[in-house]
């Protein structure tokens, strides 16, 4: 049993685990002022006030070994939920932002044969041991800026056997690394070099070979793809999306972030179960999330990172669709693994309150990944997956920015993270 004593702050995000906040409701944290949470085996057993917790553990810690973790000080969150990385490629682009710094395009880069095809030639000659090294330095990353779930897109094969080979690390991951994978195929990343002058024959082996074989040997929960302007087309990508569905692969979509392209308006003809960038989403497109639900999962870091304008968070929330932050973690766009970072940006930049930061990351983060039942809220009977953050309120945490503020991480119900570094294991 683990008992988290006299937090400043106990940031529940409860009361949302069948539908996700929106608008004023992501202002609502719930939170508990000198709180206390209790956990067992790997689940919250206790949540509420400090006086409370501690007679909680009086009457039920006997004969079991107890851990007692004093929050004094401090606030405690959820674990972080980043709903939308790249995290399983080999390499890096470092000299790709180099050349953007002196002009290039993120687009000019991908359309010479360089970007993602850079990074799917790389993906290719690594083996698995070597993807799976690269991917778990950077889990380690998440972990240690208060990530314990991530989703994980395939995306750096586009032939079958490598983008199994992505998926595969992954599931391995899942299983070696205490953060959570959730994984999702996205063969429709971009054309590969050897179908530039018929990417519709490309399209039709993602349909007809690689769904039905990532879905056959249950690799993937969602099917995700760029549309994009000289990338897949809507028609493409609705087929592409359909075909995920028709296999049990959940759609997701990369929605209008170069060009207004209708990725928002097909996000919610197909019931997407999120959308994502939307930089340049249409106002018919917003409304149609708003009424189907649709979660807007928002990457203000890489529109940091492409020096471009972000998403109009705040049209998003007033239009009442529900929105989430993510890293994009990804060698191209999106270099980071401080999700916390990104929660800044979307204040600073985006001019997100620092309580529906918390909420996008949390609870809105998790049910665009079809966890909120488990996870995204302090709440008894949900996964023991908590933060503790050196600040005395939430508010500070979007303020003292661009640091890391992690002290504890436990995950499951384990101390992963103490003092700012991993425990070993
Ligand atoms: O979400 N936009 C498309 N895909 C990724 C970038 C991948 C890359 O550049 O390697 C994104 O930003
Ligand atoms: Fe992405």
């Amino acid at each position: 049993m683990i008992y988290i004593r006299n937090a400043s702050q106990v940031i529940t995000v409860s009361g949302a685990s069948s539908v996700p906040k929106r608008g004023s409701e992501m202002e609502q944290l719930h939170l508990i002022e000198g709180g206390g949470v209790v956990v067992e085996d790997s689940l919250i057993v206790f949540v509420g006030k400090d006086e409370e917790a501690r007679r909680y553990v009086e009457h039920h810690a006997k004969d079991k070994e107890l851990t007692v973790i004093s929050a004094d000080g401090k606030i405690v969150t959820p674990g972080l939920v980043d709903p939308h990385t790249h995290v399983v490629f080999a390499g890096s682009r470092e000299f790709e932002f180099n050349l953007r710094l002196q002009g290039a395009t993120y687009m000019d880069i991908l359309n010479a044969g360089g970007g993602i095809l850079y990074s799917t030639g790389k993906t290719r000659e690594a083996d698995e041991q070597q993807l799976f090294a690269e991917t778990e330095k950077r889990l380690d990353r998440f972990l240690a800026h208060g990530v314990t779930t991530v989703e994980a897109k395939s995306g750096y094969g586009l032939r079958l056997e490598d983008e199994i080979k992505q998926l595969q690390v992954a599931r391995r991951l899942d299983h070696a690394h205490p953060i959570d994978l959730v994984s999702t195929f996205m063969g429709a990343h971009a054309v590969p070099a050897e179908y530039k002058s018929d990417p519709e024959a490309f399209v039709r082996i993602v349909i007809e070979e690689m769904i039905p074989a990532v879905s056959q040997a249950e690799l993937a929960e969602f099917c995700d793809v760029f549309c994009e302007e000289g990338v897949f087309t809507v028609d493409q990508s609705r087929r592409i999306l359909e075909a995920g569905c028709k296999w049990g692969l959940k759609p997701k979509i990369h929605a209008d972030e170069m060009v207004s392209f209708g990725g928002a308006e097909l996000a919610a003809e197909i019931g997407a179960v999120s959308a994502d960038h939307l930089l340049h989403a249409s106002e018919a497109g917003i409304r149609a999330m708003a009424e189907t639900g649709v979660v807007a999962v928002l990457l203000p870091g890489t529109a940091f990172f492409l020096m471009a304008k972000p998403a109009d968070a705040r049209k998003m929330i007033e239009a009442g669709v529900p929105v989430a932050l993510a890293t994009d973690r990804n060698p191209g766009s999106s270099p980071t693994e401080s999700l916390p970072f990104i929660m800044n940006l979307a204040c600073l930049t985006m001019k997100m309150t620092p309580a529906e930061v918390l909420t996008a990351c949390t609870i809105n983060a998790a049910h665009a990944i079809g966890r909120a039942d488990r996870i995204g809220s302090i709440e008894v009977g949900k996964q023991g997956d908590l933060v503790l953050f050196d600040a005395p309120n939430y508010m500070y945490l979007q303020y003292h920015y661009a640091v890391n503020l992690v002290d504890t991480v436990i995950k499951k119900g384990i101390p992963v993270i103490r003092s700012g570094r991993r425990v070993d294991s």
